[in-house]
């Protein structure tokens, strides 16, 4: 016998067919509960200045209804919100939240607004809560590199190309180069918050509605940066959002991944210029020498889900035809993903580093005499050779090169002599400045949800 159908808001639908395009929705959408509430409050509040008659709600029921998404709000955060297959995803929980609680007001809410609208504001409010909380934890690994870096600034380490041993370099050089790795990272990710920092609201459908909704209100309730200029646009920049969120976290990713490789491979036995805190290392359940670099093997690993999930994305976007399709939920999945993991990775991360060991004996016995070999030829010039006569004359004779104290050969190129920069102040000073403007940015925004869900 047939399956009977289940009746939604939307419709009487196979329950199967409920269940196959609902997908993860009534669990994922829970991440953008809070942010629904916020997004709902500001079209609300909104709507209580429309100019028409009859009203569509009072500024009397308006206050109502924030009040309750407020209280909506507290119980999502606290995960006591539940969406129902029935509901589809939380902007119809929310709408069955209020209608139960407040009466027929809460069937007045949804006026002038549509779910596409209504999941593209959510993301991006989330999008711009993640995106600082992500910088202050970027920020955070980048300060406790600069740490260890000062700590080893010129401690002697082989520097490599083709992983061969290349040229004279330091620890507090290689663990820096990683700390403005993440601030140039981070530039991406502040575009990616620019490209969030716009309000969709009103556009509804993608089409916009016959009624004189203040957009530029909505965007300014919701300390949006401005509202989007074309309602079309609006719908289409749904799943392209997502995408630039997640190429941004893709940035960040592959320096940690690379990071990590390089902590995998001189923290081995063979190479042990650094040794891994015990407690971040887990060890064989037959070996029981093992202490294996579990957590860098896996931000290795999960940094190609990470640009898999961007090209994921962007492979959804590719082909759809302007206006909401419903291939856009399935963005979904993968950049609420993509920032978690990537939040992750960067605090754990951070522990680490803060945990990190050096071995010094072993960083000096890496110093082979070719290591200088360039450094050699370089003093021939100064004695007025040309620099091809002297990298022949030094290959011919690479048996005679001296072994040269790493430190002299590392001070020979710091400062005004040379182009090392072991001046870290300047990355601190890239830090400090990238928090400041985070916690501005995080000031605003949050005094701005107070005000709409406190006030009308
Ligand atoms: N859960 C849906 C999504 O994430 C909400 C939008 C549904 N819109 C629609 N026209 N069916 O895309």
């Amino acid at each position: 016998m047939a399956k009977r159908a289940k009746t939604t808001l939307v419709g009487k639908i196979h329950p199967d067919v409920l269940a196959f395009t609902v997908g993860q929705d009534p669990v994922l959408d829970l991440e953008l509960a809070e942010w629904d509430c916020l997004g709902t409050a500001a079209h609300v509040a909104t709507l209580a200045r429309l100019r028409v008659r009859p009203p569509v709600i009072r500024p009397a029921e308006a206050r109502r209804v924030i009040r309750e998404l407020a209280v909506l709000r507290d119980e999502a955060r606290a995960g006591r919100l539940v969406i129902t297959a029935a509901d589809q995803d939380v902007h119809l929980a929310v709408e069955r939240l209020l209608t139960t609680r407040l009466g027929d007001v809460g069937r007045r809410v949804h006026t002038g607004r549509s779910r596409n609208d209504q999941v593209a504001v959510d993301i991006r409010l989330h999008a711009r809560e993640n995106l600082s909380a992500l910088t202050l934890e970027a920020a955070a690994l980048a300060t406790e590199l600069l740490r260890f870096a000062r700590r080893h600034a010129r401690l002697p380490m082989v520097g490599r190309t083709h992983l061969q041993p290349a040229m004279p370099s330091s620890v507090g050089l290689w663990a820096a180069g990683y700390a403005e790795a993440l601030l140039d990272d981070l530039l991406t990710v502040e575009a990616a918050y620019a490209y969030a920092d716009r309000c969709p609201l009103g556009s509804a459908a993608g089409y916009g509605v016959p009624l004189p909704i203040d957009r530029a209100f909505t965007a300014r309730a919701l300390a949006f940066a401005a509202p989007h200029h074309n309602v079309i646009y609006a719908s289409n920049a749904r799943g392209k959002c997502e995408a630039i969120v997640l190429g941004a976290l893709g940035q960040v990713m592959l320096t940690l991944s690379r990071f990590s490789e390089d902590l995998i491979l001189y923290s081995m036995p063979e190479f042990g210029y650094f040794a891994l805190p015990p407690e971040f290392c887990t060890g064989s359940s037959i070996m029981p020498q093992k202490y294996n670099p579990d957590v860098l093997e896996l931000i290795r690993a999960k940094t190609a889900v990470v640009l898999g999930q961007g090209a994921a994305a962007c492979g959804i976007v590719k082909g759809l035809a302007g206006g909401y399709n419903r291939d856009l939920q399935d963005t979904k999945a993968l950049y609420l993903d993509g920032l978690r993991t990537t939040r992750a990775s960067l605090r754990i991360l951070r522990l680490l580093v803060a945990a990190l060991d050096v071995r010094r004996d072993r960083l000096l016995a890496g110093f082979t005499p070719g290591v200088f070999a360039t450094d050699r030829a370089l003093a021939l010039v100064a004695g007025g050779r040309p620099f091809r006569d002297a990298y022949q004359y030094v290959r011919d004779h690479l048996d005679e090169l001296d072994t040269v104290d790493p430190r002299a050969a590392l001070a020979a190129k710091t400062g005004r002599r040379g182009t090392v920069n072991l001046d870290f102040a300047p990355l601190r000073r890239r830090v400090a400045a990238m928090q400041r403007q985070t916690l501005r940015q995080q000031r605003v925004t949050h005094r701005a949800f107070t005000r709409l869900l406190g006030t009308l």
